[in-house]
């Protein structure tokens, strides 16, 4: 037993699974403190209540004169008289801005509640709704799995064995996440930019019913055992992936209505992103799983081609036309160039659809197409620098929002990543570093600093720039920060620790070291990995507690303070007696 509790990994699956229940200790007791300050706020509201009611004539009309003074408002003309006021600088209108930059920024409220038909904020709400859903239950299958590498014994169950939960985690974040999100924020863009309505309020549930069907069956049939036995990400039986697809072509049918019947003359470039990139996933889905590729190096092939289009088509694509629409509306400023995002667009279909067998360099593909491959992996520094520089330039003169914008560092983050992380990609593809970094943890670094650095960041920026619009309910900002720098900490240490190991382990291999040696020497990597996936995690708990509060306020007892506040609770006894 005491051999036992001596064992590394024991200790560290305890300390991991510790840092939840702390977590959650913390919580309850939060709640507590709330509870019992309520309690004291609602006797001290019962006196004021009975104070008031006792109030003289003279000092009721002390207080009014109070209100006035403090409601007083110069009106703007005393210096300039009849003409027009300047002040370029900001130097009156800036004059109450906080000028140091704070960790947990607080956010100035967004000052209109955006007015769209009910039915279609419920449905936004509810593909978003589900995602959260996904992405909390997906990354806790991703927690568990960074333990395993740590605690490899943590269990002996098949159904929990790590090679039957890898995919659940990969196919809940891609589908159920992500896509899901991602499908749900165009229900919004999509109508808006063509100042028109959904076409059809209803395919749209069948939509999200499909999408959340073929997650979860596809998630206990992993579980199970049952799987496409074919390459990574379309581990789900065709049958239930048809559910996806379907799900998507019908969404697809949606938006192409919509568009139809939009009100202005010009398609926005969001819509062209999104609606390409919607109808790429069906081919992408299609072409992985006809039978007829599905044999020798013609499967290594498509499997190549399916990855990367998944990645690059469908997951980027979609969410750079979600950035065009959202980033703008973010900083109330227009895209610094169309013309920028449109080059984006055709060099990225252009580069993007022949990168796929770089994933196969060395391999028996023929060379000429692993060489083509690694050309157009370079041709993608056009996109990704258009893209980034464009973003950038948008973000310009905007740099002050900082300090007072909660929403504006998770964008920032997200377009730094997009650049980062495809050009690490760019260099992953050349010949001399994929001999050192194929096969080992490298690529699972690069994974998730793009799936997560630059998509999960993205959509989290959409979520808080639209649903605090959607519902006028903000969430807490000091939770905000703790979500942002807990996730942003936690990726760094997650992939950074990877990126070190695996480039050791590369070098090992290459000195015909015993493979057992690199896995030895991935120990302590491992164990980082497991404490920034937890970090991660936690963001994630924090994600959809925020999520919670932007959907339903809380509504908490307020003792009043300012002389209206009092004077309402006065007016409001004296009406009723
Ligand atoms: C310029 C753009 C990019 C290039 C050239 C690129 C290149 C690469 C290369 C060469 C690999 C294979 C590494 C290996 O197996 O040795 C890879 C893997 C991967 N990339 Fe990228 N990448 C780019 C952008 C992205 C983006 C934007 C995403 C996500 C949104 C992404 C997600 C992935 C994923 C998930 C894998 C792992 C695939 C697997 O499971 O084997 N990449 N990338
Ligand atoms: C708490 C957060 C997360 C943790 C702890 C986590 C952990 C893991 C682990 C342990 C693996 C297996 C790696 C291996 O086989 O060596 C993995 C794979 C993967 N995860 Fe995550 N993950 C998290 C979040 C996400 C998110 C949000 C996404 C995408 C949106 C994602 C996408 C992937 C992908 C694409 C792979 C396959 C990597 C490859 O083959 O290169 N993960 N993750």
């Amino acid at each position: 037993m005491n051999d036992s509790l001596n064992e590394p990994g024991l200790q560290i699956t305890v300390i991991l699974l510790l840092l939840p229940i702390i977590f959650a200790l913390i919580l309850i007791l939060v709640k507590v403190n709330r509870m019992i300050s309520e309690t004291l706020k609602k006797k001290e509201l019962k006196r004021i209540y009975e104070h008031l009611s006792r109030l003289e004539p003279g000092e009721i009309s002390a207080l009014e004169e109070r209100k006035k003074e403090l409601e007083f408002q110069l009106s703007g003309s005393e210096l300039s008289g009849n003409r027009t006021v300047k002040d370029p600088r900001g130097l009156i209108d800036k004059a109450n801005e906080i000028h140091e930059i704070r960790f947990l920024q607080s956010k100035r409220k967004e000052d209109d509640k955006i007015k769209i038909p009910d039915d279609e904020k419920k449905l936004v709400l509810w593909f978003l709704g589900c995602s959260v859903f996904w992405l909390l239950l997906g990354t806790t299958v991703g927690e568990y799995l960074g333990i395993k590498f740590v605690a490899p014994d943590a269990d002996h169950l098949s159904w929990l064995s790590f090679g039957r939960l890898r995919p659940v985690h990969t196919n809940m974040v891609f589908w159920g996440w992500a896509s899901m999100a991602m499908v749900g924020f165009s229900y919004y863009v999509i109508p808006r930019v063509g100042n028109t309505k959904i076409f059809n309020l209803k395919i749209g549930y069948i939509s999200l019913i499909l999408m959340n069907s073929a997650v979860f069956l596809g998630s206990i049939c992993l579980m199970a055992g049952v799987n496409n036995s074919g390459g990574e990400y379309r581990e789900y039986i065709w049958p239930v992936m048809s559910l996806f697809a379907s799900g998507i072509a019908l969404s697809i049918y949606n938006h192409i209505r919509t568009i139809e019947f939009r009100k202005t003359k010009e398609i926005y470039v969001s819509n062209w992103y999104v609606v390409s990139a919607m109808m790429y996933v069906v081919v992408i889905l299609i072409v992985a799983y006809l039978p007829f590729w599905q044999d020798g190096l013609g499967e290594t092939i498509t499997q190549g081609y399916f990855m990367h289009q998944g990645v690059g088509m469908w997951f980027m694509f979609f969410n750079l036309g979600l950035m065009y629409y959202f980033l703008p509306q973010e900083l109330n400023s227009p895209v610094y160039s169309y013309s920028l995002s449109i080059l984006a667009f055709w060099t990225q279909i252009l580069f993007y659809t022949l990168i796929g067998t770089h994933h196969f360099i060395f391999s028996a593909i023929p060379w000429w197409m692993q060489t083509i491959a690694i050309v157009a992996s370079v041709g993608m520094v056009i996109p990704v620098t258009a893209g980034s520089v464009n973003f950038m330039m948008t973000i310009r003169g905007s740099w002050h929002r900082l300090k007072f914008s909660y929403v504006l560092p998770f964008y920032v983050v997200s377009v730094i990543f997009y650049f980062t992380g495809s050009m690490q990609g760019t260099v992953e593809a050349f010949r001399t570093t994929n001999l050192l970094w194929h096969f080992t943890d490298f690529t699972v670094a690069h994974s998730h600093l793009t799936m997560y650095g630059i998509i999960t960041f993205m959509l989290w920026s959409f979520a808080y720039t639209l649903i605090p619009r959607l519902t006028s309910y903000e969430p807490p900002s000091i939770t905000v920060g703790l979500h942002f720098w807990m996730a942003l900490i936690g990726i760094l240490v997650y992939t950074i620790s990877l990126m070190i190991g695996s480039t050791e382990k590369g070098m090992l291999w290459m000195d015909k070291k015993p493979f057992i040696e690199g896995v030895v020497l991935m120990m302590p990597f491992w164990l980082w990995r497991a404490i920034g996936g937890t970090m991660m995690w936690i963001s994630h708990i924090i994600f959809a507690y925020n999520f919670y509060r932007m959907i339903c306020p809380r509504k908490g007892i307020r003792i009043p303070e300012s002389p209206s506040e009092i004077l309402e609770i006065i007016h409001t006894q004296q009406n009723k007696s």
